[in-house]
């Protein structure tokens, strides 16, 4: 019992052991073959005595593996540390270890005491203007959300219907990892992200660095804050992971300014839809501890949300509620068309 609760009490070095080998980008480095630490330290660009302590942990831990010649090789584990992974979560492990895990530790128990936010106790302001301030935590950000979205973007690619749709917008879409899949898959449709003029930026210009011809004809990058306006034009818009980081009441605030964009939308006859795709307590495994991680992140009062919160809100933003699906990744999909007479 003692050395189990010990286990889950030295937790936050094993994320932080996993974030730094993360960040320094051991798995890449190992992805052409087996190195000693003195070859690895190099190859990322480490201290040797230091870098052979944090292989050893994250080795012990079964995240890197050793060869016949002890030397450094990537498990299976690690695999998924490598950048060009298609499940890679590399950016997320470097986020987690980072700025949350500073946040956590410096405000938690205050923002338990108190029942606010963390961020303001840790650092003074919300997550986002946080970011506003910290290009380089916010560049990890974005990738982090973008290990995040791109395997959601692939299963909505063939399970989202996108019949009578041309241009669908993803309202909080990050570096538009969702439509890069959307769009790759099906190539008549035309994608918004819609985002802060900091993700934005950043987005744009790897997208024009790509040199991807037809990505770039088609996917446009739109700045605006999403509590004041919302992008007219979309035949389908889309809401991933974003509602949970905020209270009911900016909820509402968010899902009217779609209703709006919607309300002038849709062609041929047919009507916008909208799909609110967030964790949902009825379909959510991980629920009882996302509530923490909503404290450490999420704005004062952003709490669990379930069906019944998600038809408030939806009904208190003019929006009625067609369907409400499970989802993979402890999601839920909600389906939304404008309401009569909204
Ligand atoms: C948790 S991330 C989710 C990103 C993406 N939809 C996904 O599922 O990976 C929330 C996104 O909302 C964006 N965001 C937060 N506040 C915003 C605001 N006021 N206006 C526009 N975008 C905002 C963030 O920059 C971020 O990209």
């Amino acid at each position: 019992m003692e050395a189990s609760l010990l286990s889950l009490v030295m937790g936050g070095f094993t994320s932080a052991t996993i974030g730094a080998a993360a960040r320094l980008g051991v798995a890449d480095a190992l992805a052409d073959g087996p190195a000693t630490g003195a070859e690895l330290a190099k190859a990322v660009g480490a201290d040797p005595d230091a870098l052979e302590s944090l292989m050893k942990a994250v080795t012990a831990l079964g995240v890197f593996a050793r060869d016949e010649e002890d030397r450094y090789i990537n498990s299976p584990l690690s695999e998924q540390l490598r950048s060009d992974h298609p499940e890679s979560i590399r950016h997320l492990a470097s986020l987690l270890c980072g700025l949350y895990a500073q946040a956590a530790a410096g405000g938690l128990t205050q923002a338990v005491r108190t029942g606010t936010s963390v961020m303001p106790h840790a650092f003074g302001v919300s997550l986002y203007e946080y970011l506003d301030q910290d290009a380089e935590t916010a560049r990890i950000f974005d990738l982090a959300m973008q290990d995040w979205a791109r395997p959601i973007g692939v299963l909505a690619a063939e399970h989202v219907s996108f019949d009578g749709v041309r241009t669908v917008v993803d309202v909080g879409g990050g570096n538009g990892a969702l439509l890069k899949a959307i769009l790759s898959a099906h190539t008549q449709l035309k994608g918004v992200c819609v985002d802060r003029a900091d993700t934005c930026r950043r987005a744009e210009a790897e997208l024009r660095a790509s040199g991807d011809e037809d990505l770039i004809g088609r996917l446009a990058y739109h700045p605006s804050d999403i509590l004041e306006a919302v992008p007219e034009g979309g035949d389908l818009y889309i809401i991933k992971n974003v509602l949970h980081d905020w209270s009911p009441e900016s909820c509402v605030r968010i899902l009217s300014n779609i209703r709006r964009a919607m309300s002038a939308g849709g062609h041929a006859g047919r009507k916008p839809r909208l799909l609110v795709v967030d964790p949902l307590v009825e379909h959510d495994s991980g629920a009882a501890f996302r509530s923490v991680i909503k404290m450490v992140v999420g704005e004062t009062n952003t709490r669990e949300r379930s069906e019944a919160d998600m038809r408030r809100e939806a009904a208190a933003a003019g929006l009625e509620v067609v369907s409400i699906m499970p989802a993979p990744a402890d999601l839920t999909v909600t389906e939304c068309v404008v309401a009569e007479g909204a």
